[in-house]
């Protein structure tokens, strides 16, 4: 197995980090993790870049030297990192000694070797991005990547040898597929190739920026940052220093960028590299934009997330979760707060910590909370487990093709099987009938794939999938040394664990804006099951078994219910849902009082993502048949418990 180097770009030490560090640096921890719970040598580097113009303007605006003001705000990262639980196995910055030194070196053997050389240089420079273009790279007379004013400027300069290397890396590029991914960023850099390469600019003169590595042959010059920082992946890895080490680890696996700096990494980096007789990395890997809503996500617009308020609000688990789950690699991906606490309601309480709940309450109450044997396993228990194998299969090729969200789309999509399983065989009715060897097959098989849940989703929610392991009776460190390939071990190694309570896994959170009010109005938005009315009214437009088996209709038993303030049609109600005790808002108190809905078996949507009405949340909604003036609810002929499947 190939040892295994990740690294993130560094980030600039004066931006306050957002949601955009925040996904890179998560997606490239969680990548670590896998691996090393693989077995595998790997090493995860992440770190900050601390030279240039932006630095010292910031620096000098604080009348403080570049370096307290760079200690100063390194600390952002390095906080939010351990927040965010990134287990980097180091932090590099780049005013440390040692990448200064190697930094210099370099610089030294390439202009020894005639790669760099000084010349006149004219060109339009860009103050925010800090790079030089030619005429022909601006747009419309700007900075083609930020679009600001460039201002004109000559200089002596000194400049890499980067035009020569332009055939080779056209050809490196077409003939190594897995050098830039996605393939369509493959191809824009080898468009902006074709239209040619100039030499890059690797000097700034000290009269106008003086905060930057010195050039070891002009003491009058520092370093380009951008050739500077570039150095980070192969000087944080022993270059230069440590031979042994750098032979370790470096070709670098994955060099994880947004598409942002796409060209710094897959034109300059490649060949610099190829300058210093060093093998490329093997993945360049650019993902897209974090957009907030449908733009994009900058200080001036104020609309940038912050990373550290999202995870002390909802829990480092959930937003981990949620940025590995909304974005798919490569493409942009929207941040509302609406969707995160949608998706958290619906996959996180609803899904997996419900599942969690409900199995094991029924251990704690129905096995002196240890998990049964589960003898002999029937078709149905038989092929939730298929679905767990199937969801493993493909969270490791999801991993091998960067496509995370897939992965743990398939995880969770065998997760939603589970509670399907649950409500068909019904535990809880096994229970009362007292089928004790039905029961414990069905309490066993779910618990076994809350297990391999836990050992899917550790490395993308390490402490909560924590949590639900030690639940499980597994010892602390079960999920560090139990890797997805352990799930290929078939042995039982849940019977006889002794079950603790998790009920808070993932607590349902309140939407900060709310949603439709009315209860009318609270069908599910895209919901199939709604006859759709058609432009001809009173058409209904027919659907098909599958679509009517999206709503998930259950029975529910009304524990208690009471009149809404100052709304004359509403009930506030709590119900129970097999195991599970929800609230739920009702417009039905024009009909019935809350003594009479109190013990009543009802029909609710307990799939419907919830809502608030009057500001009080609503978690489903009940089935009544409706006609002017009269409202029946719907209930069941007979005595049923609740959670019961109806369809
Ligand atoms: N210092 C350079 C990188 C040098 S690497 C040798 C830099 N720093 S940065 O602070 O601007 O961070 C850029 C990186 O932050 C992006 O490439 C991306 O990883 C992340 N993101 C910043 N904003 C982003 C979004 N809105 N969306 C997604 N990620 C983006 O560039």
């Amino acid at each position: 197995m190939d040892n295994f180097y990740v690294t993130t770009p560094i980030y600039y030490v004066n931006d306050k980090p957002h949601i955009g560090h925040a996904y890179t640096t998560i997606l490239a921890d969680v990548m670590c993790r896998y691996s090393r719970s693989l077995g595998r040598p790997t090493f995860f580097l992440t770190g900050t870049d601390e030279h240039g113009q932006k630095v010292q303007k910031a620096a000098a605006a604080r009348k403080m030297s570049e370096q307290s003001h760079c200690d100063e705000t390194v600390v952002r990262f390095q906080e939010l990192w351990k927040k965010l639980g990134i287990t980097n196995d180091k932090f590099i910055r780049t005013t440390y000694d040692y990448h200064k030194k190697v930094v210099s070196q370099v610089l030294q053997e390439l202009y020894d070797r005639g790669e760099i050389y000084r010349d006149e240089y004219e060109g339009h420079y860009c103050v925010g991005d800090e790079r030089f273009f030619t005429e022909k790279d601006l747009v419309d007379g700007k900075c083609p990547e930020c679009g600001r004013e460039v201002v004109k400027i000559v200089e002596s300069n000194y400049f890499f040898r980067m035009s020569k290397y332009r055939e080779w890396l056209i050809d490196y590029i077409e003939t190594h597929p897995d050098f830039i991914q996605p393939a369509f960023r493959a191809n824009e850099t080898l468009g902006f190739l074709r239209k040619g390469l100039g030499d890059l600019c690797i000097s700034r003169p000290k009269s106008r920026l003086s905060w930057g590595i010195e050039l070891p042959f002009d003491h009058d010059y520092v370093c380009y940052v951008w050739f500077d920082a570039l150095i980070n992946y192969i000087s944080g890895v022993g270059y230069l220093q440590n031979e042994e080490e750098f032979k370790k680890w470096w070709p670098a696996s994955y060099h994880l960028i947004g598409k942002d700096i796409l060209t710094t990494h897959s034109v300059y980096w490649p060949t610099m590299l190829k300058a210093m007789n060093l093998p490329m990395p093997k993945t360049i890997f650019a993902h897209g934009w974090w957009l907030t809503g449908r733009e994009k996500m900058s200080k001036s617009l104020g609309n940038v997330v912050d990373p550290m308020q999202m995870a002390e609000k909802y829990g480092v688990d959930a937003f981990r979760y949620f940025l590995l789950t909304e974005m798919t690699p490569g493409q942009d991906a929207s941040f509302t707060e609406e969707a995160f606490v949608r998706r958290y309601n619906s996959d996180l309480a609803n899904d997996l910590g419900n599942l969690a709940s409900r199995v094991i309450k029924m251990i704690v109450k129905n096995c002196g909370a240890v998990i049964p044997e589960a003898g002999a396993m029937d078709d149905a228990s038989l092929a939730l487990l298929a679905d767990f194998d199937r969801a493993r299969d493909e969270m490791e090729r999801a991993l091998a093709e960067m496509k995370l969200d897939q992965g743990i789309g398939a995880v969770m999509g065998a997760v939603r099987s589970a509670n399907r399983y649950l409500e068909s065989t019904a535990p809880w009715s096994l229970a009362k009938k007292g089928e004790t060897g039905k029961l414990a097959m069905v309490l066993h098989t779910a618990a076994e794939g809350l297990r391999r849940a836990a050992v899917l989703l550790a490395p993308v929610m390490p402490g909560k999938m924590d949590e639900l392991a030690s639940a499980l009776g597994l010892g602390e460190n079960y999920l560090a040394d139990h890797a997805i390939d352990s799930l290929s071990d078939k042995s039982d190694v849940l019977s006889g664990k002794k079950v603790s309570d998790i009920t808070g896994l993932f607590p349902r959170v309140m939407a900060e804006k709310s949603e439709p009010a009315a209860p009318e109005k609270n069908a599910p938005a895209k919901s199939a099951a709604a006859p759709v009315k058609t432009a001809a009214e009173n058409v209904v437009e027919l659907i098909d078994i599958e679509e009517f088996g999206r709503v998930k209709l259950v029975t529910a038993k009304v524990l208690e219910a009471e009149k809404v303030e100052g709304a004359d049609k509403l009930l506030k109600l709590r119900i129970e849902l097999g195991g599970e005790t929800r609230q739920l808002v009702a417009g039905v108190a024009q009909y019935y009082t809350p003594e009479e809905m109190v013990g009543k078996t009802i029909i609710v949507v307990g799939n419907l993502k919830s809502a608030k009405i009057r500001g009080i949340e609503s978690q489903g909604m009940l089935l009544a048949a409706k006609t002017k003036g009269k409202l029946k609810l719907l209930t069941v002929d007979g005595d049923i418990p609740s959670g019961a499947t109806v369809g």
